[in-house]
Parts: C-alpha cells; structure tokens; sequence
C-alpha cells in the first residue's frame, strides 16, 4: 500500500530570523493520555513534566527569548482533592530537579498568577528558583500558577483604580502601557504563537488581553507526547503565516 512520506520539519529549515519571541503553551491532554493506557491520571502529570523539559531545551536552543507554560489553572483547583495535591508535590519535586537545567542553559525562571494561593512549600521553592535564576538571560521561562486571565485583569482594574485613588495615576493618562505594567506579564512581550496540545479548540482563560493578535497553533497531540519535533512543525506553521495586524496584505509585502 502506498503511504505519503509526511515530511518532518527539520530545525535548519526554521527561519531564525522570523522566530517568535514569546511562545505561550497550554499543555493538555495529561489525563487523557494516561487513560488511553489505563493508567492513573498522576502518571499523565509525570510524565508531562518530561516533554516541559524537552520544550524548555528546545525553546533556549532555538533562541526563544520567552516561553510561557500554563502548568495550573484557577479552575484547576476545583479538580479533586487527591489531583491537586498530586499536582502541587509534582510542581515541587519538578522544581527541585529542574533547577541545575535552568541554571546550565542560563534560563530565568519567572511565575503569573495568584501565587499567594499556592501551598507555602510551592511558593518557598518556586521563590529559591527565581531568586537563583534571576541574572539569567538567555530564556525567560514563565510558569503560570493559580493562573487565570480573569483573575488577572480584575487585579489589574483593583490596582489602578487604588492609584487613581490616591492620585498617583489620573483616570486621562489610562493607557494599554499602563495596563501592561499591572498584568502579572508586565515585563513579557505580547504571546507571538499560542500552542495548545490535545485537540481542544479554546483558550480556558490563559492570557486573554496578551493573545490579542497571536498565532494559534491547535495539535491533536497529547502533551506527554509532545517532543522537539512538534515544536518545531509549530513554528513552521507560525512561520509560513502573513501577520498583519489589519493591514493589508500589500501593506506588509
Ligand atoms: C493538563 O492535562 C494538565 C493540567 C491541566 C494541570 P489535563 O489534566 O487537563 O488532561 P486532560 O485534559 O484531562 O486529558
Ligand atoms: C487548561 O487545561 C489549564 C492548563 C493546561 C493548566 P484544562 O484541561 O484545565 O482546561 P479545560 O477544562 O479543558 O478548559
Ligand atoms: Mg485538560
């Protein structure tokens, strides 16, 4: 039987002039990926924090200067007692681990979200890893935790409005740079291609006003399955896309 030969897309192939500079990934698919295999979900999570590794290496060796990973949601928490737990010791042991990784590839760790509601042992490591990666500066790698975009933005709207309040900020000089400057990704460039593994079409309230014009990139593949080379099929695609930002298309040419 004759089969199409499904050409892979090979890292020299990749335009490195036209790299995005800030990738945002939703990794889904860890549960499913366990039950396809009758596994418990928790080896989902296990083994999800092997392709992080992969796509952190990846991401530094390509030159991406940012990379942002939505790793646990606010509604996240709503998931069983037993899922939670298991999630929070994985994010512990994983950053533990993956310490002398960030640190031999000169990647600065960095986290979004409503920390202050992570369990005390998560935010001492979490913290220990930032404070040591922080004069790194080849990759800025952003954990977003307890993260919604939601969240996010009604934080946003809280703080300047305690700043109009005590007239710091006046209501006239309210602009997009300001709003930036009180997001939780206050000092990352807007999302360039947003990435999300196994088939779910939608964004589940990651970065909703820093997407506003990112590429987005949908893959069946389930996140333990996702390797270097599903990244870089990604950013091909990115690459073979016109951005124009509502111009036309004469206009960018
Ligand atoms: C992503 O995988 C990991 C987290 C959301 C923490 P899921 O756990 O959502 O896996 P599925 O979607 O149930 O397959
Ligand atoms: C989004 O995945 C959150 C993370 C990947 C951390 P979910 O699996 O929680 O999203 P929904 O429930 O399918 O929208
Ligand atoms: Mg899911």
């Amino acid at each position: 039987m004759f089969l199409p030969t499904i050409k892979k897309v090979d890292i020299k192939d990749l335009n490195t002039k036209k790299l995005p500079k800030h990738i945002a990934i939703i990794m889904d698919g860890n549960g499913r990926w366990a039950k396809q295999k009758g596994l418990i979900r928790a080896i989902g999570h296990q083994n999800g924090t092997k392709s992080v590794r992969e796509t952190v290496e990846a991401c530094a060796e390509l030159g991406i200067e940012n990379l942002t990973l939505y790793a646990f949601s606010t509604e996240n928490w709503n998931r069983p007692k037993l899922e939670v737990d298991t999630l929070m010791k994985l994010l512990v042991s994983s950053l533990k681990k993956e310490i002398k990784t960030l640190q031999e590839n000169n990647i600065k760790l960095s986290a979004i979200g409503n920390l202050k509601t992570l369990p005390s042992k998560v935010n001492k490591e979490l913290s220990d890893v930032i404070k040591s990666t922080e004069n790194n500066n080849r990759m800025t790698l952003t954990l977003a935790l307890s993260y919604g975009s939601r969240e996010e933005l009604l934080n946003t709207v809280k703080e300047i409005s305690i700043k109009v309040k005590n007239n710091i900020i006046s209501t006239e000089n309210i602009d997009e740079s300001i709003i930036n400057e009180h997001l939780y990704t206050q000092n990352l460039p807007d999302v360039d291609l947003l990435i999300r593994t196994s088939g779910e079409q939608r964004i589940s309230n990651f970065l909703l006003w820093q997407i506003a014009y990112a590429e987005l990139y949908f893959t069946k593949i389930l996140w333990p399955d996702f390797t270097k080379q599903h990244l870089y099929d990604a950013i091909s695609e990115y690459q073979k896309r016109e951005r124009r930002f509502g111009k036309t298309s004469e206009q960018i040419s």
